[in-house]
């Protein structure tokens, strides 16, 4: 293989990662759970949510373009559309996400940087690994709307 084909920026990195483990949910071992279930429900994700807060919050790379944000319509929003993603019975009612983040010039490395510390909010609530990488992948889809490609 030709050194500039194991090149990848973070961004490719991220998806072939929730592409490669997506496939390997049948290793999982309550591989019948669904996403929604494995996250905790709607409690459990609100607690997710909340410490991504507290993540951003603390991270140079993203907290300057919150600043100012509500904060309860945030946490409210981003768990609606989570929990909807994941299968669960709740409806996102926010403005579109390309409509959203279009003034807010972001990068790959803040996009990265949100869905890192999205994993790292999971993993405080103990949600199994392969509940992470399918709602990682379920975000994918979102990326040239928050991009704004
Ligand atoms: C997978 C990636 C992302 C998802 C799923 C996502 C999702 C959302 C959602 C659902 C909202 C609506 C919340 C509300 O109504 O206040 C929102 C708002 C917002 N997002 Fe994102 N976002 C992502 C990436 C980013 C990134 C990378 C940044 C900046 C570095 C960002 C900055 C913001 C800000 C500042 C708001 C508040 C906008 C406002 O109050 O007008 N987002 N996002």
């Amino acid at each position: 293989m030709a050194l500039t084909n194991l090149y990848l920026t973070p961004t490719a990195l991220l998806i072939s990662l929730a592409l490669m483990l997506g496939g390997c949910q049948s290793l999982n071992s309550q591989p019948d759970r669904s996403l929604y279930q494995q996250l905790g429900e709607r409690e459990g994700i609100e607690n997710v949510v909340e410490d991504l807060l507290y993540l951003i919050v603390e991270d140079e790379r993203i907290n300057q373009q919150f600043k100012g944000m509500d904060v309860a319509r945030f946490h409210q929003n981003l768990t609606d559309q989570l929990c909807e993603l994941s299968g669960g019975p709740c409806s996102y009612t926010g403005r579109e996400m390309r409509e959203l983040h279009s003034d807010m010039d972001i990068t790959d490395t803040q996009f990265n940087a949100l869905a890192e510390n999205l994993i790292l909010a999971m993993e405080q609530n103990d949600i199994p690994t392969g509940a992470q990488n399918r709602l990682i992948k379920q975000l994918l889809p979102l990326y040239p709307d928050i991009r704004n490609l």
